[in-house]
């Protein structure tokens, strides 16, 4: 079941290494990576595997409530020095702030910006719409915020610290910006309708990407914004969901960040504002052609 944090009071800042163990003058040797929406799901799956291929990688996990996950609390028990964690809700600018200020004291730099939050439904808050009669301002608003407001401005104040290199483990030639989308967010692809606010949050995401892929690619540094579609994932986010989701493609998030990490380290300037699925096919995020009769899709099982 999604769990909605109100921001906290007194906001728990930073669970990490003392500071003093990260002077300026230190070199980081590996790549520093930041996973934002890592409390859970895909994104703390992200963090898990960054830590474990790269025994010289330093990730920075963001979520709303770091005392609230023990996911990221036991990897912080293993990876003590490697790991650090921010408190980051995507829907108030200065906690993305603080975490870009803290990143650039203590790192200086990162490699690697991944996007891992969404939302698609919560109880009593926002219920994905079956058709437009239950389309509400309130749920279109909140999904928007969410979806695709916030990762941008994650971008936005992170963007000024994304470089190429960091040593060991930084086999890419570009810093990659990785957002977490959604097929059902790909205009191109809508074959069955429905489910408004996340779809259209989605598509917006997807046009914010490009549109600053576009400006990434007039900069000097080289970097590559893409989207990416991780499948149908058993996540909190998926549970709702799965009746209709034949067993082989419901994905376990090992399996899913496994393969869009893959897709990560592989990634070329020239795949700037792209958007893959989780097998490195390309999704079209605008044009496309309609595959299936609007018969046979209705038959279809919803896909995430
Ligand atoms: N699972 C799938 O089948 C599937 C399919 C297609 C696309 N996706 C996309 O993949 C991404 C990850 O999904 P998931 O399945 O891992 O979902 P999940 O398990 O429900 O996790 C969602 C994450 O988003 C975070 N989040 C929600 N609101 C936030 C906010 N205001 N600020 C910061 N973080 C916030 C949650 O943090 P809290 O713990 O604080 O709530 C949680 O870490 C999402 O973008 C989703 O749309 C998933």
């Amino acid at each position: 079941m999604l769990r909605l944090h109100a921001p906290m009071a007194t906001p728990f800042r930073f669970l990490s290494v003392p500071r003093r163990a990260f002077s300026a003058a230190v070199k980081f040797e590996g790549r520093v990576s930041m996973v934002q929406g890592a409390s859970r799901g895909i994104g703390l799956e992200f963090v898990k595997q960054l830590l474990e291929n790269d025994d010289k990688g330093h990730v920075i996990a963001t979520c709303r409530n770091p005392n609230g996950s023990n996911g990221l609390v036991n990897l912080k028990d293993k990876f003590a020095e490697r790991l650090r964690i921010s408190q980051l809700d995507v829907t108030i600018e200065s906690s993305i702030e603080a975490t870009a200020r803290d990143i650039k004291e203590t790192y200086g730099h990162l490699n690697l910006l991944i996007n891992a939050s969404g939302i698609l439904s919560i109880p009593e808050v926002l219920h994905p719409e079956t058709t437009l009669s239950k389309v509400e301002k309130s749920s279109l608003m909140l999904a928007y915020e969410v979806n695709a407001v916030g990762p941008i401005l994650v971008i936005k104040h992170m963007w000024p610290l994304l470089k190429v290199g960091g040593g060991f483990g930084t086999e890419r030639s570009v810093a990659v910006v990785a957002s977490l989308s959604a097929r059902v967010g790909s205009i191109g692809d809508n074959r069955l309708g429905g489910w408004h606010s996340y779809r259209s949050s989605k598509a917006s995401l997807n046009q914010l990407t490009k549109t600053i892929s576009v400006e990434f690619a007039r900069k000097k540094d080289p970097i590559a914004c893409i989207l990416l579609h991780p499948g149908t994932v058993d996540t909190d986010l998926s549970k709702p969901f799965q009746r209709n989701v034949a067993q082989e493609k419901l994905f376990t998030k090992e399996f899913s960040a496994q393969k869009l990490l893959s897709i990560i380290n592989n990634v070329k300037s020239h795949d700037n504002g792209k958007f893959f699925a989780w097998d490195g096919q390309e999704i079209p995020c605008f044009g496309g052609v309609w595959h299936q009769s609007p018969m046979k899709a209705r038959a279809r099982p919803r896909a995430l």
